[in-house]
């Protein structure tokens, strides 16, 4: 058997306006996993190009030469499907993984992540790389698109709290929509590359209270390019209710999570609370 496992993440900042060569921030789910097992089988593998896994599966088959093997796959994800969470990046770099680990052959990090960005392309159209980058990495991230990324140090002693919607977001439609209407939208997206500045100069001065009002702004933004729908607004409304000292949706969007921003424990699972009162599917708390 060959077994492949990776993690999910979460967008801080940025998301879209990554597509565009702005920076974003991104942080590993460390905690929530995916697990890929490949096995022998009887017959031949059969490859659906609409479907990333499948994709991933056989960018890494193909990548070996063994794309006629007589194999079968499953996954395990903790990652929800559609929310914004990095589902199809981790489930390709399981899958990626667990090839190589069948075939007994090692994988180096720069291959994975072309065989993973070849997969994404299903999945988003047009990948930044930002998601496939972030669930490669151990800590926090700034990247921007075809230059390169660094790590962050993200030791803020806060919490992030995120909120499914429970509405299964679509990146690939959200951003073949904004570049639709790509002329309208560049102010947005160039003030989303500012906020996300913003944030990174907060992170090093470790302050707070302007990283969370970065966050509730860039909402805004993301609601301008048209990436937000109610269940996000909603629930980004009811975060800052509870006393969130920021509030966003994060990722593709047209569904998915929100994120907010607490200083403290304590006020994490009161906002987590109220969050799921008010109709989030699910919570997740991350000490950042
Ligand atoms: C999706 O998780 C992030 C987007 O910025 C798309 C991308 O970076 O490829 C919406």
């Amino acid at each position: 058997m060959g077994v492949g496992k990776a993690h999910g993440k979460i967008i801080l900042m940025g998301e879209h306006s990554v597509v565009y060569g702005y920076p974003a921030i991104a942080i590993p789910l460390k905690t929530i996993e995916v697990e890929c097992h490949i096995r022998p089988a009887d017959q031949r593998i059969t490859f659906d190009f609409e479907d990333t896994l499948s994709t991933a599966i056989y960018a890494a088959l193909k990548e070996l030469g063994k794309t006629a093997a007589t194999i079968t796959y499953d996954i395990k994800s903790e990652v929800p499907l559609q929310r914004g969470m990095g589902s199809s990046a981790a489930v390709s770099i399981a899958a990626i993984r667990a090839v190589f680990d069948y075939f007994e052959q090692p994988l180096d990090k720069e291959t994975l992540e072309i065989l993973v960005n070849q997969a994404e392309i299903i999945a988003h159209t047009n990948p930044s790389g930002l998601d496939a980058k972030t669930c490669l990495s151990d800590q926090a991230i700034k990247f921007i698109r075809n230059i390169g990324f660094e790590q962050l140090d993200l030791s803020l002693n806060a919490y992030l709290i995120i909120a499914d919607t429970g509405v299964h977001g679509n990146t690939r439609e959200a951003v073949d929509k904004v570049a639709a209407a790509e002329e309208a939208n560049l102010p947005y997206l160039a003030q989303l590359g500012l906020l996300a500045d913003q944030v990174e100069q907060a992170i090093k001065d470790k302050d707070l209270l302007s990283v969370g009002q970065a966050m509730t702004a860039a909402h805004a933004m993301l609601q301008k390019i048209g990436v937000s729908v109610e269940e996000s607004d909603h629930l980004v409304q009811v975060a800052l209710e509870a006393g969130a000292l920021g509030a966003k949706m994060s990722g593709g969007g047209l569904g998915g999570c929100i994120i907010a921003l607490a200083q403290n424990q304590e006020q994490a699972q009161i906002i987590s609370g109220k969050l799921e009162e008010e109709g989030a599917s699910q919570t997740w708390i991350q000490k950042l």
